[in-house]
């Protein structure tokens, strides 16, 4: 039977590593049908009326999986993120962004393996946001909840434990936020209370990103609110070659989004310059959610080769090799694996 994924191909690089995922996800030999739906962000709200069309939200509720490719959001005018509100609306309260260094990428830092588990449906991206025009002052309202909190506390510790990986850090700032990074602090604690077979500690903000360019492999299970977690995550991304090759996945109870950390990068867009390794091993979570692990580890095992072997390198890491031609040299590799 064939596998039914809402397929989000968003714009700017978007379409190109969209197409270069799905040659890769086609060689594993699995059959995929794929609902697409072009449209998102501008050219949505162009065509429907909306940044965001209800078709597609129906569309994931639907068929319970999406692929999605980057949407460009205009900066500090227009339409709101249509990311966020994806996430908000199918409350996929997760954002799941490991960071694992490849063979063969040039980087001061080796060995870093670690995975930020971003709150991603609240904090200071709840989209409560005023504007008091006769003093012009501005508000964004930083919401926690402890419900919202817990759930995502409890998944990353019940993934540390699940999967053997410690420490689990909790990043915050309860020396200033003390209501709302706080409350965050003080849940993480409890539930350190609740898995004491996991090791636990917990950091500041802004010494932690001191901390992940000095030291990043004493790290392993990092999460935290929304904000910080965005941040975080690029800052990762630097750690292991950057935005090209670090996946994500938007997690809830009921729906999963797979999406690379990179936005729509349109200072490359169209050129076929862009790396799809990012949203190449998105797919490869995708697959794992699916419960097709042999198949995942096969994606794996030839990005690993292709990168140890370095002759097919994407702009982004010094290389020359286009977008499409690297995903059909792994195409290749994965047909051979699964074969
Ligand atoms: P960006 O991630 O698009 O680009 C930052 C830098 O990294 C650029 O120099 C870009 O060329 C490079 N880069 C990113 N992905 C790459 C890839 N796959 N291969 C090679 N180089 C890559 O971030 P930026 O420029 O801040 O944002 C551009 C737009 O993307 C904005 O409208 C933003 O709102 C949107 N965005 C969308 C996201 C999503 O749809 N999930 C996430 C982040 C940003
Ligand atoms: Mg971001």
């Amino acid at each position: 039977m064939a596998y039914r994924i809402t397929l989000l191909p968003g714009d700017g690089i978007g379409p190109e590593v969209t197409r270069a995922t799905v040659a890769v996800l086609e060689a594993t030999g699995l059959e995929w049908e794929w609902v697409e739906h072009p449209d998102l962000g501008a050219s949505a709200l162009e065509k429907f009326g909306s940044p965001l069309p209800e078709s597609i939200l129906d569309s994931i509720r639907e068929t319970k999986v999406a692929l999605k490719a980057p949407v460009t959001t205009p900066v500090g005018e227009g339409f709101k993120s249509v990311n966020v509100g994806l996430r908000q609306k199918l409350d996929l309260y997760v954002n799941v962004r490991p960071c694992k260094s490849l063979p063969g990428i040039p980087s001061p830092f080796k060995d870093v393996d670690l995975i930020i588990f971003r709150e991603n449906t609240e904090g200071l991206y709840s989209g409560m946001e005023t504007y008091d025009e006769r003093h012009d002052i501005a508000d964004s309202i930083a919401r926690i909840s402890r419900a919202g909190s817990e759930r995502i506390i409890r998944f990353c510790f019940e993934y540390a434990q699940m999967h053997h990986r410690n420490p689990v850090t909790v990043v915050h700032k309860a020396n200033i936020l003390k209501l709302t990074s706080g409350m965050f602090l003080n849940i993480a604690r409890e539930f350190s209370d609740k898995f004491p077979d996991v090791e636990f500690n917990d950091r500041i903000i802004d010494n932690m990103c001191m901390q992940l360019v000095i030291r990043p492999q004493e790290y392993n299970c990092i999460v935290t609110t929304n904000l910080f977690g965005d941040i975080l995550s690029d800052l990762a991304a630097g750690l292991v070659g950057g935005l090209g090759v670090v996946a994500g996945a938007n997690i809830g109870n009921d729906y999963a989004v797979f999406e690379a950390v990179h936005g729509s990068a349109p200072d490359i867009a169209g050129k076929n310059l862009a790396n799809p390794t990012a949203l190449i091993r998105s797919g490869e979570m995708m697959l794992r959610h699916l419960g097709e692990n042999i198949v995942a580890d096969a994606v794996a095992s030839a990005l690993e080769e292709i990168y140890t072997e370095g002759r097919h390198l994407t702009a982004d890491l010094g290389g020359s090799t286009g977008t499409i031609e690297f995903a059909n040299k792994l195409a290749e590799r994965v047909a051979n694996y699964v074969s």
